[in-house]
């Protein structure tokens, strides 16, 4: 048997509780042993639902049990997430969680806690929802140098833009139509801001690189300032935007960032729409490899969490070990990363703007009569900020 105690009942913590229980055959036949629910640590009572026979209030009823040989941390948010986290592995106990602010913060002390106390440490479901990323950049991607990493990470963000793009309609109605449907949160500001991609980019890149990547250094921009007129000038183009998360490591450093980008056609992630998420890999042997799937959702997310669980069950009384060390990844300024650009104006500065950028290609549109966009030659943006002076645009990178 293995006894599972699940830290939280909310959304992915009844999700995780759903899939244990309504999937229990192919989760314990995959374990090699019958996987229980022991425990679910909750402050609130939920009257009615079959959990309140195992619900407790109190953390040290499923420490001090020695029968728990998998703590599940889905409580979200860095305290008391990290100390339950901590003193579940001292306590030799095995940990998975789905919690990116815990893993980009402490992921690092984490997983040499884990080591020390020979208990694992999982995360599979702390970036891309229900994607195996991380398990297969850990496990199966091992025989690569990997130069770029990029994906669409947020799930929120993603559905937001396509409904920008496919129904012509602007940021502040579709961010309300998707918190009246449940897709974004009241507080949006983690997801629409980026900091919730920022996290997750800088989790694949401490994985890749094998070096912890510190997610305050990452320049992060959202997806608050895209017009409709972006959408509509960079679609007239043969382009979608997206929210991405990416490292690229050149001749000229690193660089990582969560920005929106101009997708072209022949980009996969062109057609990654709504909540799913995509993942590019670029390797020195394997070239591109893509994973796509659900990022976001109580269902997608819970199976990340419970294939983490049945991980551990295989492997109790051992350290699944992670290639990434406290050595910390030495990032460049991005104003040096090179891209073209997509340049977007009011009319009224059409010719200023064609004379400053010489470039080729102008974007205009009937659905956005009053604006104009170029799409420039690669360069820094330092170089394009040079060549911009003081004029009034909004400006786009381009993968
Ligand atoms: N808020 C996140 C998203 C949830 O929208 O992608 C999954 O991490």
């Amino acid at each position: 048997m293995i006894n599972v105690a699940i830290l939280g009942y909310g959304t992915v913590g009844s999700g995780v509780y759903d899939v244990i229980t309504g999937n229990n055959d192919v989760v314990s036949r995959n374990a090699g042993d019958e996987v229980k629910v022991k425990y679910v640590l909750d402050l609130r009572e939920f009257p009615g639902d079959p959990v309140m026979d195992i619900l407790t209030h109190d953390y040290n009823d499923i420490l001090n049990d020695d029968s728990v040989d998998i703590v599940v941390e889905v409580m979200g948010g860095i305290e008391p997430a990290n100390t339950f986290v901590r003193q579940a592995i001292e306590k030799g106990k095995s940990v998975c969680t789905s919690n990116k602010a815990l893993v980009a913060k402490y992921g690092t002390e984490i997983l040499s806690l884990a080591k020390e106390h020979s208990v694992s440490f999982l995360f599979e479901a702390s970036v891309g929802g229900g994607i195996p990323v991380i398990r297969a950049i850990n496990e199966s991607l091992t025989a690569d140098h990997f130069d770029k990493i990029y994906g669409i990470l947020n799930g929120t963000t993603n559905y937001i833009l396509t409904k920008m793009d496919e129904e012509g309609l602007a940021f502040d109605t579709v961010l309300k139509d998707a918190q009246d449907k449940g897709y974004a949160e009241r507080n949006p500001e983690a997801d629409i801001e980026g900091y919730d991609a920022c996290r997750k980019i800088a989790i694949l890149t401490s994985l890749v690189y094998g070096k912890f990547t510190d997610f305050e250094e990452i320049s992060t921009e959202g997806i608050t300032k895209i017009e409709n007129s972006d959408t509509v000038l960079a679609r007239s183009g043969g382009y979608a935007i997206k929210l991405l998360g990416l490292t690229d490591k050149n001749e000229n450093g690193i660089y990582s960032m969560v920005a929106p980008f101009l997708i072209g056609k022949n980009n996969p992630l062109y057609g990654v729409d709504g909540v799913y998420n995509a993942v590019n890999l670029h390797g020195d042997m394997l070239e591109n490899v893509m994973f796509y799937g659900q990022g976001a959702g109580k269902e997608a997310t819970a199976s990340a969490v419970v294939g983490d669980i049945v991980e551990l069950a295989k492997n109790k009384g051992v350290t699944l070990p992670f290639g990434w060390t406290e050595e910390k990844v030495k990032l460049s300024d991005n104003l040096a990363y090179e891209t073209k650009f997509f340049v977007r104006a009011d009319k009224n500065i059409e010719e200023e703007l064609d004379r400053v950028l010489d470039s080729n290609i102008k974007l205009m549109s009937d659905d956005a009569p009053d604006s104009v966009a170029f799409i420039t030659d690669k360069m820094s943006r330092a170089a394009l900020d040079e060549k911009l002076g003081n004029l009034d645009v909004h400006v786009i990178r381009v993968m």
